[in-house]
């Protein structure tokens, strides 16, 4: 069969032949990939960098995806780390990580659309108590999962939610997703008494919004959770101490690991049926996984979402 292999960390990978997979356990099943999104989390596994990644080459990049089982079902997959993953024309699924789509879905919108949107998803779901009517700040809203964020929250029932990013012309958009208000990262201040902040920054940006809001805070009393999901901005942010001691501040990562691959699966369901519903506004942009060398490097920090097809 043909696949995108990575055969370096430090080039992008190359359509080549590939051995066949094979399944291995009880649970598993050889699926024809239909549909596999390139996200933040696959261009970090291709180059290695990933805090999962086992440094194992050759590598078949691709987390997730859709597949046709071999009943000719269709299946939202996640796949577990693996040097065979969904950026081939068969892999290996594990059942227990998939979860069947209603018929007639565009298996290139749901392919695009389930990583993005369970970050916050999963977040909100397991990494805070979301009760109704919270108050919610998106750190870094402009890109694919931060305007799922927005779309995530007010789905969960968030009263007020303030989308905040640096590009400017981006921004404008994102009141049509359900952002109350948008405001660049100097203008933090404004978003100073929400509950909770979903946040794909990090960083220097994240370390300056937390000391700009903090000390505008009307209630240094009322909680305050910091979910901190992506890293665009840098991997280290210089918290002050003080940030710690002066306001009710809770800071807490979600990802693989703090939360078990067990509760991303339980999610699945509910999250994969909205997705196919089309809950969700979804910006993808399909590529023929021929062209996955080129697609590579041309489309970084492109606003849709690249999703190949064998
Ligand atoms: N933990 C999880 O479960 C999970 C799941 C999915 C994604 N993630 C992570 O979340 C992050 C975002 O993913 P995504 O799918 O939204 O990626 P994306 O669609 O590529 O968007 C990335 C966004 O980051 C912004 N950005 C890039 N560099 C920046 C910088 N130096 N300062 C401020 N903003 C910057 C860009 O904003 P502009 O519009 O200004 O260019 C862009 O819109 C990634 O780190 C990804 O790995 C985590």
């Amino acid at each position: 069969m043909y696949a995108a292999v990575v055969t370096s960390f430090d080039a992008p990978p190359h359509y080549s032949e590939h051995p066949e997979p094979v399944a291995q356990a009880s649970e598993e099943v050889v699926v024809e990939v239909l549909a596999a999104g390139l996200h933040p989390r696959v261009r970090s596994q291709a180059a290695g960098s990933h805090y999962s990644s086992a440094g194992e080459l050759p590598l078949v990049p691709g987390i997730d995806g859709v597949v046709r089982d071999p009943k000719g079902r269709i299946r939202y997959t996640i796949l577990d780390d693996t040097v065979l993953g969904t950026m081939a024309e068969r892999t290996v699924i594990d059942l227990r990580r998939s979860v069947v789509l209603p018929e007639g879905i565009d298996p290139v919108q749901v392919a695009a659309a389930v990583n993005p949107v369970m970050s916050s998803w999963v977040a909100l779901r397991r990494r805070v108590h979301f009760g109704r009517r919270k108050r919610v700040l998106v750190l870094g809203a402009t890109g694919n999962a931060g305007r799922m964020a927005i779309q995530v929250a007010k789905r969960f029932g968030a009263a007020h939610v303030i989308a905040a990013g640096r590009d400017t012309a981006r921004l404008a958009e994102l009141r049509a997703l359900g952002a109350d208000e948008t405001c660049t990262f100097d203008e933090l201040s404004r978003a100073a008494d929400v509950d909770v902040v979903i946040d794909y920054v990090w960083g220097e940006p994240t370390a300056r919004a937390m000391e700009d809001m903090l000390t505008a805070r009307t209630d240094r009393s009322a909680p305050l959770t910091w979910i901190e999901i992506g890293s665009v901005a840098g991997p280290t942010a210089p918290i002050p101490s003080a940030a710690l001691r002066s306001t009710r501040l809770k800071i807490v990562g979600s990802g693989i690991g703090s939360v078990p691959g067990r509760d991303f699966v339980k999610e699945l369901p509910k999250l994969a049926t909205a997705v196919a519903r089309g809950a969700f506004d979804v910006r993808a942009r399909a590529v023929p996984l021929a062209e996955v060398e080129q697609v590579w490097a041309a489309t970084a920090g492109l606003t849709d979402r690249v999703v190949l097809v064998p």
